[in-house]
């Protein structure tokens, strides 16, 4: 079952390529959409006639080293809800939990930078409580997995009592999310047993940014050149994914390193799409090795969270691209000299060819140039690993970790 894998969350960590190769393509609705043996991988609800033909060289399926997973456009899917319909909302509120609710923060980056559409993102145990201001104008998106987690499904049920239509981005076909919700987009991850996710995260991703796309399209943003961008670099993503698995033995490395020093506590900063990044890496550290780990926006370094760096922290930090967001970039830099000098031993997920990173780094994980908003589907990866390969030279058993359930169903 573990597929030669030693334990699940190997395998699934090892299937992200062809889990987001799968989500692309089931964006088409294509007759040679992926079978990936999944449950939410049969009849996507992708009504819509008269889609162009995938184009998808599918060779490398099969295999995760292979090297062309490519998709050539994802300009031709459908939500299952009218092009007018999605003109008329004034607003876009993610609903989810846990690491969906990470996804989530990335969404609100792509629905306002390229749909330019305001977007909320809230935890879905929060949201009802709140009275939240919903009507017919707005469109509620809730992400989940399972497509059992209660407080997601009390989100959804609450949103469609105010008169707001509801999108379910799930991975189970036929569970009750989407049964519920007014339109779904699957993501095509394939069963995902770990209890910790991985592959689900990232295709919940690609599917936030299918959304975005596909609302952009429709609001005739699509031809403006950062949402060309990204539809091209979102095809390619697959094969960025499987470069950035290829270089992985370091990471490996350092989390055993890390194990063995006896660390208690890491810290993760970033900053715009890089902070529910530093979220993500935080909460995988938490579920699989039992460790304090905090994540926080960089900015925010000064209001607090410095007051925690001492000699020989670890602190991984997402940074952001130079060439794409050099303020940001340079902001970041400043960070990491700044912890740096309080003697945080540095960790820094950095494009390639950045080499503003390297006097100030102790480690340097390498991640791929892609369009800004898509960097957390390469830059979530090392966290991932990291946590992994922490936790099990830790003793733990990373597929089943204590007190956790795989999916929530009770508030
Ligand atoms: O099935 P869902 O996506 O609704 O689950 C939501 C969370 O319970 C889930 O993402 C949880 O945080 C994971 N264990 C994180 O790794």
């Amino acid at each position: 079952e573990k597929g030669g894998y030693a334990t699940f969350m190997h395998k699934e960590i090892a299937e992200q390529p062809r889990a987001v190769a799968a989500t692309l393509r089931g964006w088409t609705g294509g007759d040679d959409a992926p079978r990936f043996d999944s449950p939410g991988l049969d009849a996507p609800r992708f009504d819509s006639p008269g889609l162009d033909s995938p184009g998808i060289d599918s060779s490398g399926l099969d295999s995760p080293r292979s090297g062309s997973l490519r998709f050539d456009s994802p300009c031709s899917g459908s939500l299952g809800i009218s092009d007018q319909a999605l003109r008329d909302f004034d607003k876009v509120v993610f609903v989810a939990c846990g690491t969906a609710f990470h996804a989530g923060l990335v969404a609100k980056h792509a629905v306002e930078q390229w749909a330019r559409v305001p977007c909320e993102v809230e935890l879905a145990s929060e949201f009802r409580y709140r009275g939240p201001l919903l009507d017919a104008r707005t469109l509620v998106v809730a992400v989940s997995q399972s497509g059992e987690t209660m407080d997601t499904l009390m989100a959804l049920r609450h949103a469609r009592e105010q008169g707001s239509s509801v999108l379910a981005i799930c991975n189970t076909n036929g569970s009750t999310l989407p049964r519920e919700a007014d339109a779904v987009l699957y993501t095509h991850a394939g069963p995902e047993v770990a209890v910790a996710s991985t592959k689900a995260f990232l295709t919940q991703l690609v599917a936030c940014y299918l959304v975005a796309l596909h609302l952009a399209r429709v609001r005739g943003a699509g031809a403006r050149a950062e949402v060309a961008e990204a539809a091209r670099d979102l095809a390619a993503m697959p094969g960025a994914v499987e470069r950035v698995l290829a270089g992985m033995e370091p990471v490996r490395e350092l989390a055993r390193s890390l194990a063995g020093a006896g660390t208690g506590t890491v810290l993760f900063l970033g900053r715009h799409v890089g902070y529910p990044v530093a979220l993500e890496g935080a909460l995988k550290l938490k579920e699989l090795a039992y460790m304090h780990a905090e994540g926080f926006a960089a900015g925010e370094l000064k209001h607090g969270p410095i007051a925690l760096v001492e000699e020989g922290l670890p602190v991984v930090v997402v940074v952001p691209s130079p060439r794409a967001q050099p303020v940001l970039h340079d902001k970041i830099v400043s960070n990491i000299q700044e912890i740096r000098a309080r003697g945080a031993r540095t960790v820094v997920i950095a494009e390639e060819g950045d080499e503003a990173v390297v006097p100030y780094a102790d480690h340097v994980v390498r991640v791929p140039v892609v369009a800004p908003l898509l960097a957390p589907l390469v830059a979530t990866v090392p966290l991932q690993v990291f946590a992994c390969e922490l936790a099990l030279a830790r003793g733990h058993e990373v597929d089943q970790p204590r007190n956790l359930a795989k999916s929530v169903t009770v508030e």
